[in-house]
Order: C-alpha cells, then structure tokens, then sequence
C-alpha cells in the first residue's frame, strides 16, 4: 500500500512514523515534510491545503490511502475532491467536518442526538447577541463559530467581558468570517479530557483517551495555545469509556448518517467531567496535537490498515490494540509563543535523547541549514515517552527534555501534574528529578 500523508507538524510526524512501520505499506509519501518526517517520509512539497494539486500527485503516483492531519483541509472538503476522482483518502467529509468547522453546527447535531452539552444559543448579529448576555445569568462562553486556531473562546466570568468578546469577534472580525456567527452558551466546571474513536461512517471503536494542555505556563497560567503537552491514557475507568462511546460517540454518529453526512475519520471529543455528569465541550475532525503523538507512542496496532478500514466502511474490534502503558509528550516550544517568537537558533541534545529507552522526539517546528538542526516554529519538538506507569513516563520524558538544549527554549514542568496529583501529593516532583 501506498500512503500519502499530509501536513507537517509533530502530530503528522507522529502519524508517519507509526504508518512506517505497518506491515502493509510499500511507500510513504508527506506533504510536506519536516526533517524529523523526512527520515521516515518521502517529501512532497505540496501545501496542505492545495487539494488539486495533492489530488493530482495521489493519482499520478497511485497512492492507496491519504491521511489528512490538520483540519484546514479537512473543512475546505479534500475529502470529498479527493473522492470525485476515485481516491481513498481517511478524514470527514467537508459536510461531516462541519462538527469541527462550524461549532453551531456540532451543538445542532448534539441537541439533535441526545448528547450532553451546556445550553446555547445562536446568534449572526452582535446586537442580538450583546442583548442576550445582558438578560443571561453569568459565567458564560462566547465562541466564534468558525475555525480559529484554538484562539476563539473566550470565557467570560462578567458582562463587560462577554460583551468585549462580541465585539472582538463580530464587529472588529478578529477572525474574519470564521466570527460572523456566535455560539454563546453556559460555562461549566469540572476537568476536561480529550476522547479519540475512529469511525467508519456507521461503526466507531475507541482509541484511548488524553488530557492536553493548552495554557502556556505551569498551572495552567498564561495564554492557550495549541498545546503544551499531553498524556495518555487520562485517569478514567474502562467503565467510563464504555459512557463515552454510548452517550457521545454512538448517537453523533447515527445523527450524522440520519442527516446524510456519515463521519469517517477521527472523532476527538473535548469533554468536561463533573462528578458524575458529562458534557461535550466540542467536536474535533482529526487527531489532537500533541494527543496524537502520546496516543501513537502507546497504538500497537497496524495503523495503515486500521485506517484503510475506517475508509471502507470495515472496522472490526481487534484493529486499535492500545498499550496499558502510559506516554507522555512533552512540547519544546520558543519563549513567546503563542505570540510572537524567534526562529533560527540550533537545536543540540537531539540524538542523546533519541538513545534515551522508551523515548521518540517528534519533529514540528524545525528546519535543517547546511546540516544543522534549527528551531522554525512555535512549538519546536514534541519530546515522548512510553513507561509502565504514568510517574515513570513523565520522568523519562523530562529526562530526555533536559539534554536537549536550544536558545529561547520554554516548557511546561507541569505535564500530567492533575493525574499525579491522584496518585500522590509528591509524585510530581519526585518524578521530575532527573
Ligand atoms: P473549545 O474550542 O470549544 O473546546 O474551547 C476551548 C476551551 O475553552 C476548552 O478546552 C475549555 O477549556 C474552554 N471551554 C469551552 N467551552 C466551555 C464551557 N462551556 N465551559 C467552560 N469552559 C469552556
Ligand atoms: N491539542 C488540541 C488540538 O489539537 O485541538
């Protein structure tokens, strides 16, 4: 089999690697590539977002299977150019992805199929909108109904607050058309998780579960991100699991084949839990980054061909073997992102880390000049690791972290912190020491 991949961050790296190593796969192609990705991909200098042109490479090179990372594509409907010209290619539909793409949408589909969610309401027109929060009972959540990198949500604990949020997203279209629209609804507390199932358009089998990290500093301090680091599996019961496929998972995907959209793809649910309760914070169309890249560290499957069978419409049981391992991945990021940074400097330590057991650094943003590795990006490398249990994985990965060394280097200390905290008050630290 011969299988594309696209985009060209830690997750996509992630993705690559593993898709090596399935028995199945002949060739793997990236577009584009990183020089972590370039060392197990063939590069394709295509952006990601150029569906003609990936959709003519995939068939001048009869690539078997393309795999979409990133969720741009995915709502400019590279599934779907892809498949008018008779190319199997794993994501959503552009429809289907509208559970990322349009949050009004997802909430629809939410009410429509039962599932637990903060209440809401949907508004086009700012004034409407100003209105509502005046006459609503605070806490509440405005968010811009399109794609905004994360950076659209805005929680907001008094009026002014809620109504600036209007204003930044409607009026002054800080997002563009992405905030024409705006979902408002009830702010809800608890701890969050992330839950990924893969689906086939009619079937969805789990594929473990992760907590991210979105706030740049420790404590959860500081601006959200992409993401500073994540951990998998979340502490939840096998018993939990089995809720969230019944609840969240199931009926979205029989709603979404009643309404002639069947998903096939990832289904990532951000979730809030709260004792006993339950709430979908939103729908993503793809894998999380960097949840992806602890998940992959602990897939012990045949990742080309379980995705292939998602494609198909064949998914069975035994395709997502999980390991009972935990990972944990930690972010090298460039002091002032998610704002401004700079770029450039070298990266040294790599290949001591690389040797490190149960230790894999993926590649994002990174780039070679006459040989040497150099920073290019926000978030750098995404450092993994594997181990028996989550204190010994977060003290490998911050082990492996500490020999890597490059100017303007920031990261969280804190990976995994909320689950130690469950197992011990000390762990944390204890963990830490290198
Ligand atoms: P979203 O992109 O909708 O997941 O929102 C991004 C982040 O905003 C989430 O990870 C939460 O931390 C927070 N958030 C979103 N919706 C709510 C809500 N209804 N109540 C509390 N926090 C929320
Ligand atoms: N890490 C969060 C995301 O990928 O959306």
């Amino acid at each position: 089999m011969k299988v594309l991949v696209i985009g060209k961050g830690g997750r996509e790296h992630a993705l690559c690697w593993k898709l090596a190593q399935s028995r199945g796969v002949s060739a793997l192609f990236c577009a584009p590539v990183n020089p972590g990705i370039k060392q197990v991909a063939e590069p394709v200098a295509i952006d990601p977002c150029d569906v003609a042109a990936l959709a003519d490479f995939a068939a001048a090179n009869q690539i078997d299977l393309t795999v979409v990372g990133p969720e741009q594509p995915l709502a400019l409907g590279i599934v779907d150019g892809f498949e008018s010209r008779g190319l199997s290619i794993f994501g959503p539909s552009k429809e289907a992805a509208q559970l990322e793409s349009s949050k009004s949408f997802a909430k629809a589909v939410m009410r429509e199929a039962g599932v637990p969610t903060a209440d809401f309401e949907v508004f086009d027109d700012a004034d409407a909108a100003c209105h509502y929060v005046r006459a609503s009972e605070l806490p509440l959540v405005v968010k811009a109904d399109g794609l905004a990198l994360g950076k659209g949500v805005a929680v907001c604990d008094t009026g002014e607050t809620a109504l600036a949020a209007i204003d930044h997203i409607m009026r002054r279209g800080a997002f563009g058309a992405a905030g024409r629209r705006v979902v408002i609804e009830q702010r809800l507390e608890g701890e969050e998780l992330s839950f990924f199932a893969l689906c086939d358009g009619v079937r969805a089998l789990p594929m473990g579960s992760a907590q991210d990290h979105k706030a740049v500093f420790d404590g959860d301090r500081g601006p959200n991100t992409g993401g500073m680091g994540a951990y998998s599996p979340a502490p939840i019961e096998p018993a939990f699991e089995a809720r969230v496929m019944r609840e969240v998972i199931e009926p979205t995907l029989a709603a979404m084949a009643a309404r002639g959209m069947p998903f096939r793809g990832v289904l990532y649910a951000g979730l809030m839990i709260n004792g006993g309760r339950l709430d979908v914070l939103e729908f993503n169309a793809r894998f999380g980054d960097p949840e992806c890249e602890a998940l992959m560290m602990r897939f012990d499957g045949d990742l080309a061909l379980a995705l292939k069978a998602a494609v198909e419409g064949r998914l069975v049981n035994e395709m997502l073997p999980l390991s009972p391992a935990a990972a944990v991945s930690v972010v090298l990021a460039s002091r002032g992102y998610p704002a401004s940074y700079r770029s450039g400097f070298p990266i040294r330590g790599l290949d001591d880390a690389e040797r490190m057991n149960g230790v894999r650094v993926f590649h994002a943003g990174t780039s070679l000049k006459d040989g040497v590795l150099m920073t290019d990006g926000g978030r750098v490398l995404i450092v993994s690791a594997l181990a028996d249990d989550l204190p010994s994985a977060i003290s490998r990965a911050y082990g492996a972290a500490s020999v890597i060394t490059f100017e303007g280097m920031h990261l969280r200390r804190d990976i995994g912190f909320r689950a130690l905290r469950r197992v011990s008050g000390d762990a944390l630290e204890a963990a830490q020491k290198p």
